[in-house]
């Protein structure tokens, strides 16, 4: 192979997603396939501040497609922000004689990781892995697909005992600023009403289809909030809100929370992951830098960093419109 990179390094930075690690694999084992030497990098951006580093062969990463989190760890690391802190990662990257950087995370990483392209040229691609599926370039992100079955099978448990006691459930679910979660579990799991960032739905409007709903028979239901809601309010307020105008409801709330980014990829996690670490490799060998390898009408696609990070993954409306049709 004739190429200038003969090394290179690897890192999972920002929130955890299931399939990361089927992604680190697939990187340290196309760089193998390719006579490329990998470099794990542990931490985030911390690791590669301090050097926490290790030479990862094709056989440091047996068994790992099918587990959560993320072997090499992850941080939200603030000091990779400074210039101080990216002149500290780059010496890592002298030390250890790394060519070219592969990043496995969300936008903030690539944010970091552009920046850090721009300051020391040192070749950059992205493989976006986030619950969120907020990014610009791919219609899927690593660990999205997962986080939604996980989302479901809670919404599902929460559903029996709603039913059971007549109960109008609140569940709330993560995806920072997008509604991409909340919208599809909620259709998923025939949820009454499901409130997103991207349209201001009004507490009022929720207010008449619970009473239509009542109207038409529905003893019990399950409203899906995603955590960045427009209403402005955060679920237990929204919660209050309806119980004291429909003070015959018995209302609780359910904030999934932090297991949405556990468990165990699922096959199409891993096998986006697995895709786009190969890509992701290739592309780095091809002489390509600052892009981002995504998923588009089953193929593999690259942008630019900086597209990826300032545009905007949009919801799919029809969702909207389906979700409303169906809980008539
Ligand atoms: O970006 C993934 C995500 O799980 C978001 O959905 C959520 O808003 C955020 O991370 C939570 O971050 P942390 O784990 O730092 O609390």
């Amino acid at each position: 192979m004739n190429s200038k990179i003969k090394r290179i390094g690897v890192l999972t930075s920002g929130g955890d997603a299931p399939g990361m690690n089927a992604a680190v694999r697939a990187v340290v084992r196309a760089a193998s396939f390719f006579s490329i030497e990998c470099v794990a990098i542990y931490q985030g951006f911390h690791g590669l501040i301090s050097n926490n580093t290790k030479l990862m062969n094709a056989r440091g990463a047996n068994n790992i497609i099918n587990k959560g989190g993320t072997v090499l760890k992850s941080a939200r690391c603030l000091e990779f922000r400074t210039t101080e802190g990216r002149k500290k990662a780059f010496d890592t990257i002298k030390i250890n004689k790394i060519d070219g950087l592969i990043i496995i995370g969300g936008d903030g990483s690539f944010t970091g990781a552009m920046i850090f392209q721009s300051e020391f040229s040192i070749p950059v691609i992205g493989i976006p892995g986030t619950i969120d599926n907020d990014i610009f370039g791919t219609t899927h992100t690593i660990g999205y697909d997962t986080a939604l079955n996980t989302v479901i099978e809670a919404i599902d448990k929460i559903r029996d005992t709603a039913i059971s006691h007549n109960r109008l459930f609140f569940v709330e679910v993560m995806g920072r600023d997008a509604g991409h979660i909340a919208l599809n579990t909620g259709i998923g799991a025939g949820a009454e009403e499901i409130l997103i960032p991207e349209e201001d739905m009004g507490l009022d409007r929720l207010l008449d289809s619970l009473k239509r709903s009542e109207k038409s028979g529905k003893s019990s239901s399950i409203v899906v909030v995603a955590e960045g809601d427009k209403t402005g309010k955060n679920v237990f307020e929204i919660a209050e809100y309806i119980e004291k105008n429909l003070p015959h409801y018995e209302v609780r709330v359910s904030v999934l929370g932090h297991m949405q980014r556990g468990g165990s990829p699922s096959c199409f996690d891993r096998v986006l992951a697995s895709r786009m670490g190969v890509h992701a490799v290739e592309s780095m060998i091809n002489g390509k830098s600052n892009v981002m390898v995504g998923l588009d009408n089953s193929e593999m696609i690259l942008t630019p960093l900086s597209k990826a990070i300032k545009g905007k993954s949009k919801i799919n409306k029809d969702l909207i419109r389906v979700s409303d049709i169906l809980t008539v």
